[in-house]
C-alpha cells in the first residue's frame, strides 16, 4: 500500500520508460511481466512502453527483440512498445527524448501523464541519467500525476557508494517516488513469510529465542557465473545476493509484527531487524569464526573473470540479532554458485523438548522445524516426530507438507508482475527504502574490507559440493546445526 497518498492521482494512464532496453532484463523479465499483467487486463487503460537506450533500433526492431520471449503476443499491445535512441548523454538527447514522449502523448502537457521511469543500466549511469531528466523538468508530474523512478540491484558498492547513489537520486526524485527493486520481495513465497506469520495465531506466541534454537537462510544455485564474470568479478556473493536478497529475507522472518502493511509500516520493521544485528568483528581473524568465503574451482577461467580473482562465489555467515526477540538464537545465511542443487529456503529449528522422555529408548528424531520453501516445490513443511507403530516409543520424523501448486492450477506469478504493477499503483512496501539499503551495507562493511584486503582465507570448492568445509563447522557451532541440503 503506498504511503500518505497526498494527491488524487489518475492510475488510468501509464508511460513506462525503460533504460537500458536493449539489455536482456527487459527481454526476459520486464516485457513477459508486462505481457502477463496486459493479458489479465490489469495494467492502466492507457499503458505505453517507450524503450530508450544507446543502441540504434527502430520502434519494429525494438518489438520484435522486446517481444522474443512472448508466443504469439497480441498486436495491441506490441503496437504499445516505441523505442528511442539516446545517443549521448548530454540535455540535447534529453531534450529528444522529452519530444518524444510528447508526441507519444499527442503533444499533450507531459505535465498530465503518468511518467514510470525504469534505470535497467549499470548504477554509474544512474546519476547522468537523473540528471538528464531533470534538465527536461521530466521528474516533475502535476497535481494529478505522478513521477516514479525504479532502479535495479546492485545499490552501490558499499555503504559510501551507495549514500553516494542516494543523494544523487534524491536531488531530483523524493524518497517515495523512489523504488529500488529486490525481486526477492516480489516473490510469492517470500511475501507468504508475513502471512504465516501475522496471519496465523500459532507461530507468533513460540517466534522467539525461548522456542527457536537457530535459523538457517539457504540460497543455493546449481549454475555458475556463466556470461555474466564481467559484473560479478566486481561484485561477489555477499554483494550479488546477502546485502539484498537474503538479508531481505532474514527482515521478514525476525521483524516484529508492523503496524499496517503501508509502505513504512513494514519497512521501518525490517529496518529494526538490520538496526539490531550485532556488528561483524573487525579483525580478519575474528571474523573467519562468523564468515566463510568460498570459490568454486574453475571461477578464475570463466570468461571477464580476473584470473588471480578472489572473488567470492559462496558465503556462509553467522548473524546475532541483538534484540529482545532474538538474543541468543543465531541466523545462519548460506549462498553459493555451483552447488549440487537449486532452492532457496528458510528453515526454523526449535529447540528440544526439555525433557527427552523418547531418546534413550530408539529416536532419530532430534527437533521440530519448519521449511518454508522460497523455490523451487514451492510451499512449507513442518517436521514433526511421531511414533512408529508397534510396540515401544520409537520416534521417527515426519513432515506435513504443503504445495502450492495444491492451492491452485495457476503458476505462481512472477516476481516482476507483483512489483511493476504495485509500482504503478504506488506501493512502494516491497521496494527497498534507503535507510535499509544503507544499514545492511553498514552491517557488511567489515567483511568487505577484509576482503578486499586479501588475507582474508578463500577456499577454493569442487563445483557440485556444498562449499567449504568451514561452513559446516559454522553452523555446528549451535547444538546439532547442520545444513539442510536435502530437496
Ligand atoms: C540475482 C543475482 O539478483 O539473483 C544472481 O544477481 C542470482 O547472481 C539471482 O543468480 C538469483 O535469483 P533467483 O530468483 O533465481 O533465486
Amino acid at each position: 500500500m503506498s504511503d500518505s497518498p497526498k494527491k488524487k492521482e489518475s492510475t488510468d494512464t501509464c508511460t513506462l520508460i525503460i533504460f537500458g532496453a536493449s539489455g536482456d532484463l527487459t527481454q526476459r523479465k520486464l516485457i513477459p511481466a508486462l505481457y502477463a499483467l496486459y493479458t489479465q487486463k490489469r495494467l492502466p487503460k492507457a499503458f505505453q512502453i517507450l524503450g530508450v537506450s544507446r543502441t540504434k533500433l527502430s520502434d519494429a526492431a525494438f518489438q520484435k527483440h522486446a517481444t522474443e520471449m512472448l508466443e504469439a503476443p497480441e498486436k495491441d499491445f506490441v503496437g504499445r512498445l516505441h523505442y528511442q535512441t539516446l545517443p549521448t548523454t548530454d540535455s540535447s538527447a534529453y531534450r529528444e527524448l522529452k519530444d518524444r514522449l510528447q508526441k507519444l502523448h499527442n503533444a499533450s502537457d507531459l505535465q498530465d501523464q503518468n511518467l514510470m521511469f525504469y534505470l535497467s543500466v549499470p548504477p554509474s549511469l544512474y546519476h547522468t541519467i537523473v540528471e538528464g531528466l531533470h534538465s527536461q523538468k521530466l521528474h516533475q508530474g502535476s497535481d494529478k500525476t505522478y513521477r516514479r523512478l525504479v532502479v535495479e540491484k546492485p545499490f552501490g558498492y558499499d555503504i559510501a557508494s551507495a549514500q553516494k547513489l542516494n543523494t544523487q537520486l534524491k536531488n531530483v526524485f523524493a524518497e517515495n517516488e523512489i523504488y529500488r527493486i529486490d525481486h526477492y520481495l516480489g516473490k510469492e513465497t517470500v511475501q507468504n513469510m508475513l502471512v504465516l506469520r501475522f496471519g496465523n495465531g500459532i507461530f507468533e506466541p513460540i517466534w522467539n529465542h525461548h522456542y527457536i534454537s537457530h535459523v538457517e537462510i539457504t540460497a543455493a544455485e546449481s549454475v555458475g557465473v556463466e556470461a555474466r564474470g564481467g559484473y560479478y568479478d566486481g561484485a561477489g556473493a555477499l554483494r550479488d545476493m546477502v546485502q539484498n536478497h537474503l538479508m531481505q529475507v532474514m527482515g521478514m522472518i525476525a521483524m516484529e509484527p508492523p503496524t499496517s502493511l503501508e509502505g513504512n509500516a513494514l519497512r521501518n520493521e525490517s529496518l529494526k531487524v538490520f538496526q539490531s544485528l550485532r556488528p561483524l568483528p573487525s579483525t580478519a581473524a575474528a571474523l573467519s569464526k562468523v564468515i566463510i568465503r568460498g570459490q568454486y574451482e574453475g571461477y578464475r577461467e570463466a570468461e571477464n573473470v580476473d584470473k588471480h580473482s578472489h572473488t567470492e562465489t559462496y558465503i556462509a555467515l553467522k548473524a546475532h540479532i541483538d534484540n529482545w526477540r532474538w538474543a541468543g538464537t543465531p541466523f545462519f545465511i548460506r549462498t553459493g554458485k555451483n552447488l549440487p542443487h537449486r532452492f532457496t529456503e528458510v528453515i526454523v529449528h526449535f529447540k528440544p523438548t526439555p525433557h527427552r522422555l523418547f531418546q534413550k529408548i530408539c529416536s532419530p528424531f532430534d527437533n521440530n522445524s519448519l521449511v518454508l520453501r522460497i523455490q523451487p516445490n514451492e510451499g512449507v513443511l513442518l517436521n514433526i516426530g511421531m511414533k512408529v507403530p508397534g510396540d515401544g516409543f520409537c520416534v521417527q520424523p515426519v513432515d506435513m507438507d504443503f504445495h502450492y501448486k495444491d492451492l491452485s492450477d495457476d503458476p505462481l506469478p512472477e516476481a516482476y508482475e507483483r512489483l511493476l504493477l504495485d509500482a504503478m499503483k504506488g506501493d512502494n512496501s516491497l521496494y527497498i527504502r534507503d535507510d535499509a539499503s544503507e544499514a545492511c551495507w553498514e552491517y557488511l562493511a567489515p567483511a568487505l574490507k577484509a576482503f578486499a584486503q586479501d588475507d582474508f582465507p578463500l577456499a577454493i570448492y569442487e563445483k557440485e559440493t556444498w562449499g567449504p568445509e568451514a561452513a559446516n563447522t559454522l553452523i555446528a557451532s549451535v547444538a546439532e546445526g547442520k545444513w539442510r541440503n536435502t530437496l
